[in-house]
């Protein structure tokens, strides 16, 4: 079918998105219990274990990795939880596959490295699940990323990237006082992933964080795999958590769209110094060449005229922050400093407010409704709406609330900023996965309290 045939005649394409979006659908809601499989329980999938065997709306039913000691931890969650045992799947790096394939699930969640996603994506969709949640980066290459939108609606399935900084709740208090016009027109936007990771890409094998300075074969978790992306890529690899919060704000894909994207790569210097400092200079690390710029930075332009910075800085000592600035016609948020101002309505002309009292006032109406439910949820709770989003989309069988075009959108700035960089900074036209359809959608992403 053409893809446009496709558009036409789905339930996703437009005109019929009005129609299942979240809110209208969830009314009438038909409650069961959805059959959910999880695909890698390392750091970040025993998360969303632990999420899953939270709900009475979910039965887990199967969970796949290859690593034995964190199939042990996972097993050791389960049992607490007083949940039955899913079936386990595991012995060889394609065990996921007999598990989409035997077990008629749901929804599918998926936390591997990013090298797996695309191939567990389409692999789970072709096995005929229809609710594919992928943590974030759906792809390597940019073709990568068509491949998953084409396959979604080759098979009708919903994919939706667990971009869970979406839900920070700041970040939401923030979209609810853009779309109450507190900022007046959206001009300009700033995000990023600024986070020192440093002992996150390299460890001793055994302990997760801030041990020894191996990777690859010789390390656990993200060292194993992450820090090649390091060796041997150099653009913005990690662009989701920065750029989803600003794409809702200006509804990327529903009547606006990225058109170009510029990226700029420092020198590299971080990764090798923390391996001379840690493991001096004789380790044989301290030999290997680390393409990845110390800081990359991303500039974009939207068609309706806003421009996005987007930064990435991983490999230098630094706090944490992901450095969003929204700024409108009317005023101005930047998380670093915790501040907002808003013309004629801040309390001194030229003087941030504690953004506090404009984050308590704007609260989104998600976090009244669930703040309970997001108690003990990763990342200061956010992480329960990803997960949340993802099961509900299931039970009234509607669009998850961010989908193929915007996981796919968001990624692949990776690829982009890659080619960008390689030709030497120069601005590559940013592919618009929508087909056009992006000028008829309409914004659905968290418009009410349900999901
Ligand atoms: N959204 C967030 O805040 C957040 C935070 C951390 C990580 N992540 C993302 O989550 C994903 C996983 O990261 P992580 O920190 O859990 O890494 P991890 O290395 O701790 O876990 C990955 C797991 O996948 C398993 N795995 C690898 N290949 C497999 C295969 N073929 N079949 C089955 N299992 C396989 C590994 O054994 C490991 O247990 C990445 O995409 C990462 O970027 C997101």
């Amino acid at each position: 079918m053409h893809r446009k045939d496709f558009l036409r005649n789905t339930g996703f394409a437009a005109a019929s998105l009005a129609i299942t979006s979240p809110n209208k659908l969830f009314a009438a809601p038909t409650v069961y219990k959805v059959k959910m499989g999880i695909i890698g329980v390392g750091q970040r999938g025993l998360n969303h274990l632990d999420l899953l065997l939270r709900r009475e709306d979910v039965d887990l039913l199967a969970i796949c990795d290859i690593d034995e000691r964190t199939l042990n931890s996972a097993k050791e969650i389960i049992a607490k939880s007083g949940k039955k045992m899913p079936e386990i799947y595991t012995g060889d790096s394609l065990a996921w596959k007999t598990m989409v394939e035997k077990k008629q699930l749901d929804g599918i969640v998926i936390a591997t490295p990013w090298e797996w996603h695309k191939e567990m994506i389409i692999g789970s969709i072709e096995s005929g699940i229809k609710y594919v949640g992928s943590e974030v980066i759906i792809g390597i290459s940019l073709e990568d990323h068509w491949e998953v939108v084409r396959a979604a609606e080759k098979h009708k399935a919903q994919v939706m990237m667990l971009e869970n900084v979406c839900y920070r709740r700041d970040v939401m208090a923030v979209l609810n006082m853009v779309r109450q016009g507190l900022f007046g027109e959206i001009i300009h936007l700033q995000g990023g992933y600024q986070h020192d990771l440093r002992e996150v890409k390299f460890n001793n094998g055994i302990e997760v964080y801030g041990h020894g300075v191996e990777f690859g074969e010789k390390a656990y978790s993200e060292a194993h795999w992450r820090t090649e992306h390091s060796v041997h890529r150099n653009g913005d690899l990690y662009p989701t958590h920065g750029v989803g919060p600003v794409a809702n704000y200006i509804n990327i894909n529903r009547g606006n769209r990225f058109t170009s994207l510029c990226s700029f790569s420092s020198k590299a210097r971080g990764l090798h110094n923390h391996i001379v400092k840690q493991g001096g200079e004789n380790h044989p690390n301290a030999k290997v060449h680390f393409k990845l710029g110390d800081v990359v930075t991303t500039s974009i332009n939207c068609v309706n005229g806003e421009t996005i910075l987007l930064q990435h800085d991983t490999n230098l000592p630094r706090p944490y922050s992901l450095g969003f600035r929204v700024q409108g016609t009317e005023g101005i948020w930047m998380d670093v400093n915790k501040s907002i101002y808003i013309q004629d309505k801040s309390a001194n002309a030229h003087q941030w407010d504690d953004a506090k009292q404009w984050l308590d006032k704007y609260d989104h109406p998600l976090w009244q409704r669930w703040s309970k439910e997001t108690a003990g949820a990763g990342h200061g709770g956010m992480d329960f709406f990803v997960i949340h989003a993802l099961v509900e989309s299931i039970k009234n069988k509607t669009a998850t609330p961010m989908d193929v075009y915007d996981a796919a959108t968001w990624s692949a700035i990776s690829p982009l900023s890659e080619k960008s960089i390689d030709l030497g900074c120069q601005t590559v036209e940013f592919p618009d996965f929508t087909g056009g359809q992006w000028m008829f959608r309409k914004p659905v992403f968290a418009l009410n309290d349900t999901y």
